[in-house]
């Protein structure tokens, strides 16, 4: 007997001839429904076909039909798993959970019946969470972002649908810095505030573990946050001096300062101490533009300032040092995408005197005497009596008399005991005990503390405070017995030469 043919419709269908089929025929089938578990070896039985009664049949000839045919096949009456050539029924790689074929059934002189199989694919937990992505992942953050505020969220997927809960691990770097409030959602919360000015890079480890099931498989990815700057910092004047105020590390404007000369006008800007006139966006992140600007001020329109590069440059020249020793400005450094960012430095501009001659002593070597005697102070003496004043005259003053000089003793002094200078002779003794240069040139010694006969060569200083130009001189003075006259004039001088002597010019004026 022939078998009976598959209808044409089902073309692409496994067919199955049961020479020995028993049973009333087709009418012993019904519809299936059941269920499978996924990842099911390959001839796992998934339905057993009603078997008829023993009479034996006529030949009956079974379809599997469908678009998920392939998935089954018969071992007689067994419809097995077809899960052969290592394809494994994965539920998360069907269309469907669902997987339907139809069963025909033809029998010799009926026409052919249709049977429903219908197979669920059970879930079972065999995928393991996994971040988008990949499992490094980078946030930017800006350092101003509130705190309680999400600064991001993390998503993990797992492909059984199995429900996630996030959570930080807080063995990670910067965990305190974030928090979960809602598990499920994977929004990290800001815990505490961000300054990109102490750290611009945090780490943290978010993981996502599954809730619902048996294994509660994990994965982990760690997130890089870069804090981003944000525009919190004013603009800070350089070379700043760092200082500590209450834990806190401040930056403050230097005092710029420059010379001008009086009458004198110099090309190009003016050279400042400690440094040029500089500003920075203390924002390191974005370096706003800064823009320079001098605030009004008695003088200030004497000055232009370049808005640019904040290099200033002398306008008018100052007439008189004298009455205006200095002149002080305000510079301001704002940012040119906000002005209500600025900053504000003194710059203190010191008129000189033109300073074309050094202080100069008329003489390069005095002689003077003093008594011995019980007096605290005595005025050092030169000839016939006259009171020695050691006046450095600077031709670039009217009188020669310039106001900035001052007067010292240097410390390499000599001193010597006895009638022959060279006799037990002290080298660079510090003698400002005994002796003091007053501010009009005059020299005071402690004439109790001297003995008759003592020699001294001091030697003393004019400085011009102003440009730091010097000039020495020395004295070598003669401590004389109480009552001792001074000598009217001088013969020889210490290297047996005769010394000029203009006594008028050593008068105090
Ligand atoms: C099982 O499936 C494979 C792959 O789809 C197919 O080649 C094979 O013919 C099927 N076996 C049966 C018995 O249906
Ligand atoms: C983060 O910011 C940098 C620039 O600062 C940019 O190059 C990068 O694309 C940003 N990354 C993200 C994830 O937005
Ligand atoms: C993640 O899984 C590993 C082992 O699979 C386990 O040691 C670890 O504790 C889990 N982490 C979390 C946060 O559940
Ligand atoms: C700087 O000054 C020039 C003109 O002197 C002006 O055109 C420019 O807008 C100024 N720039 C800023 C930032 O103020
Ligand atoms: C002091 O004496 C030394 C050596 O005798 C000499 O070199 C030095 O110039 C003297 N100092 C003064 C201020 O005369
Ligand atoms: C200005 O002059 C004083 C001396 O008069 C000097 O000490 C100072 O260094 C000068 N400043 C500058 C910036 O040149």
């Amino acid at each position: 007997m022939a078998a009976p043919s598959c209808p044409a419709l089902l073309a692409a269908c496994l067919a199955l001839l049961l020479a020995t089929a028993q049973g009333d025929g087709c009418g012993s089938f019904g519809n299936v429904f059941t269920e499978i578990a996924e990842n099911s070896a390959h001839g796992s039985l998934v339905a057993r076909l009603p078997a008829g009664g023993d009479a034996p049949g006529a030949p009956l000839q079974l379809c599997l039909i469908g678009h998920d045919a392939a998935w089954f096949y018969l071992d007689g009456r067994s419809l097995r798993l077809n899960a052969s050539n290592g394809r494994a029924l994965d539920r998360e790689e069907l269309e469907s959970p669902v997987l339907m074929v139809a069963l025909t059934c033809a029998e010799d002189g009926f026409s052919p019946v249709e049977y429903r199989i219908i197979v669920q694919v059970l879930n079972e937990n065999d995928n393991r969470p996994h971040f988008q992505g990949a499992s490094d992942l980078t946030h930017n953050v800006s350092e101003l972002a509130a705190v309680h505020s999400v600064v991001f969220s993390a998503q993990a997927e797992d492909a059984d649908g199995d429900t996630l809960m996030y959570v930080i691990d807080t063995a990670s770097p910067d965990a305190r810095f974030f928090r979960i409030d809602l598990p499920n959602s994977g929004k990290v919360v800001l815990a505490r505030a961000l300054d990109f000015e102490s750290r611009q890079q945090l780490e943290v480890v978010v993981t996502a573990v599954e809730m619902n099931t048996r294994e509660r498989f994990n994965a982990s990815a760690r997130v890089r946050v870069q804090v981003l700057d944000g525009d919190d910092q004013y603009p800070q004047f350089l070379p700043c001096a760092p200082r500590t105020h209450r834990g806190l590390t401040l930056c403050t404007s230097p005092v710029y300062t420059a010379n001008v000369t009086e009458g004198q006008l110099q090309t190009g800007p003016l050279s400042f101490s400690p440094g040029d006139v500089y500003a920075e966006d203390g924002d390191r992140g974005l370096r706003a533009a800064i823009t320079y600007s001098l605030l009004a001020g008695q003088e200030s329109s004497r000055f232009h300032i370049d808005n640019m590069t904040g290099a200033i440059t002398l306008l008018r020249a100052v007439e008189s040092s004298r009455r205006t020793p200095a002149i002080s400005l305000s510079i301001m450094a704002s940012q040119v995408n906000d002005v209500t960012k600025f900053a504000v430095a003194q710059a203190v501009v010191r008129v000189l005197a033109p300073n074309r001659h050094p202080p100069r002593f008329p003489r390069s070597s005095f002689r003077a005497f003093v008594p011995a005697g019980a007096r605290e102070a005595a005025l050092l003496l030169t000839y016939g009596g006259h009171v020695l004043a050691l006046r450095a005259r600077d031709p670039d003053f009217p009188q020669g008399v310039n106001p900035q000089v001052r007067y010292s003793l240097s410390s390499s002094t000599n001193h010597s005991h006895g009638q022959h200078r060279d006799q037990h002779q002290e080298q660079g003794q510090d003698h400002s005990q005994l002796f003091q240069v007053m501010p009009n040139g005059l020299v005071v010694a402690r004439a109790d503390l001297l003995q008759p006969a003592q020699r001294y060569r001091l030697q003393v200083l004019a400085r011009d405070e102003e440009s730091g130009e010097t000039s020495s001189t020395t004295v070598e003075l003669e401590v004389l017995w109480p009552g001792q006259a001074e000598p009217a004039l001088v013969p020889a001088g210490p290297c047996g030469q005769i010394l000029p002597d203009t006594p008028q010019s050593l008068l105090p004026q």
